[in-house]
């Protein structure tokens, strides 16, 4: 199966699903390209591992780039840090094949603006007794597609936004590789939610 992963920041999610295909927690699949809009360190993993990149700037075209650059044998549409809205032609086209992790338990802190540190300090300032991260299926409405896992943690009254990050991106690499693999695989239920 393969799998084309598009990023726009340090890649740790791609690292851990590259990882993953490799040692079989990912089964019968690979990343075979990864697409950037913009140079960042994820493109640097790509090629560490002679994994096929595309740099593909925002702006006239974009769009149409991306889907003329993404091919339709491609199994799964990753997005693992990815900044850029996908049209609704990218997003039919690909119907039911493209997945985002989300650092917060969506439906709540999704949307516009909600990306980055700007999700926990909306968590933080919400009073929120968790926070936790979501995989998703991607559709053109902004982070609202349906939720395929989602696992949560319990804020103490000591967390930072620079400690709830670290706790997310650790649930995110635990759940990444997870849902990818029962996605193209099949393997057990799709859509649950579970708690830490
Ligand atoms: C993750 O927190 C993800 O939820 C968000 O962007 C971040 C990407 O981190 N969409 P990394 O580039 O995988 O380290």
């Amino acid at each position: 199966k393969q799998i084309c992963v598009l990023v726009s920041g340090s890649g740790s999610n791609l690292q851990r699903i590259i990882d993953a295909t490799i040692s079989g927690e990912i089964k019968n699949a690979e990343v075979n390209l990864v697409i950037a809009d913009r140079d960042c360190y994820a493109l640097k993993r790509a090629a560490n591992h002679e994994i096929r990149t595309l740099l593909i700037p925002r702006g006239k075209g974009f769009s149409a780039k991306l889907s003329e650059a993404v091919s339709t044998d491609t199994d799964l549409v990753v997005l693992a840090g990815f900044l850029s809205i996908l049209n609704n032609e990218f997003c039919e086209k690909f119907k039911g094949k493209i997945i985002n992790i989300h650092p917060a338990l969506l439906p709540k802190f999704g949307g516009k603006g909600m990306w980055g540190n700007h999700v926990h300090e909306a968590v933080l300032k919400a009073g929120e007794k968790k926070s936790g991260a979501t995989v998703h299926y991607v559709t053109s409405g902004i982070d609202e597609g349906e939720i395929i896992l989602q696992k949560s943690f319990d804020i103490t009254s000591n967390d930072s936004v620079e400690n709830i990050s670290a706790k997310v991106h650790e649930i995110e690499h635990e759940i990444f590789p997870k849902a990818i693999d029962q996605i193209l695989n099949n393997t057990g239920k799709i859509a649950f939610i579970t708690d830490l």
